[in-house]
């Protein structure tokens, strides 16, 4: 049987699901607004990965919007900030999601989510978006105190997934997710969700790349 493990933020939710609020608060700077916040966001999980400092994504999410918000000189008051935070548990699912897990599902993988997220804030995300019951488990990061990529957090997967590197793949839009997954002995699947994204030039490339998640099911062989 083959294991997929599914990244969430960006993967399986939309982060730019916060827009609409945004562009409320921010105006027309709102898409420079949720991308700053985004990389931002990411950059803090590295750093405090990389330094041992562990905080919950959460909180790396809280840290990169008081960022930003500075960053843009944009005041935003303590209430507008939680309000921006509570949106980001109850993010949409892309449009392709729901589809292509039901048609991996049916094909006989084992489907699991796969985050830096907490396992509290995967599970309301993933209930909220109507795709939870599509997954054997969620896997969170949290559990090792760590995050992507660090190869401690792919061998967390297989172990809680009971599934090892050989027929096992990670599936996410983040290359350095994927990059980090292939390093660690998974395969990978580059999920390319906007044409002008572009893979890091290290010389390890996916295993596949797909544009929509309905490509799966054609193109991974059961290992
Ligand atoms: C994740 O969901 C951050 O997209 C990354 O773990």
């Amino acid at each position: 049987m083959t294991t997929l493990g599914f990244d969430v933020y960006g993967t399986l939710i939309n982060t730019q699901g916060v827009l609409t609020a945004l562009e409320e608060l921010v105006g027309d700077k709102a898409k420079t607004f949720s991308n700053t916040w985004r990389d931002k966001q990411l950059e803090y999980s590295f750093r405090k990965g990389l330094m041992q400092h562990y905080e919950t994504f959460a909180v790396c999410t809280s840290q990169a919007l008081d960022y930003t918000c500075s960053y843009y000189g944009t005041n935003l008051s303590d209430e507008q900030k939680k309000e921006l935070m509570s949106l980001y548990r109850v993010l949409p699912a892309f449009d392709d999601v729901k589809e292509g897990l039901t048609r991996l599902k049916e094909a006989g993988f084992r489907l699991y989510a796969f985050s830096n997220g907490a396992a509290d804030a995967l599970e309301m995300l993933l209930n909220n978006a109507r795709i939870r019951d599509l997954f054997l488990d969620v896997v969170s990061c949290d559990d090792v105190k760590s995050f992507k990529p660090n190869p401690g957090v792919y061998s967390h997967f297989l172990r809680q997934s009971k599934s090892t590197g050989g027929c096992a793949w990670l599936i996410s839009s983040n290359p350095f997710d994927v990059i980090g997954a292939i390093s660690a002995g998974m395969k990978s699947a580059w999920v390319r969700r906007s044409t002008d994204a572009v893979f890091d030039p290290w010389g390890i490339e996916p295993t596949i790349t797909v544009n929509s998640l309905v490509e799966l099911d054609n193109k991974i062989i059961h290992s």
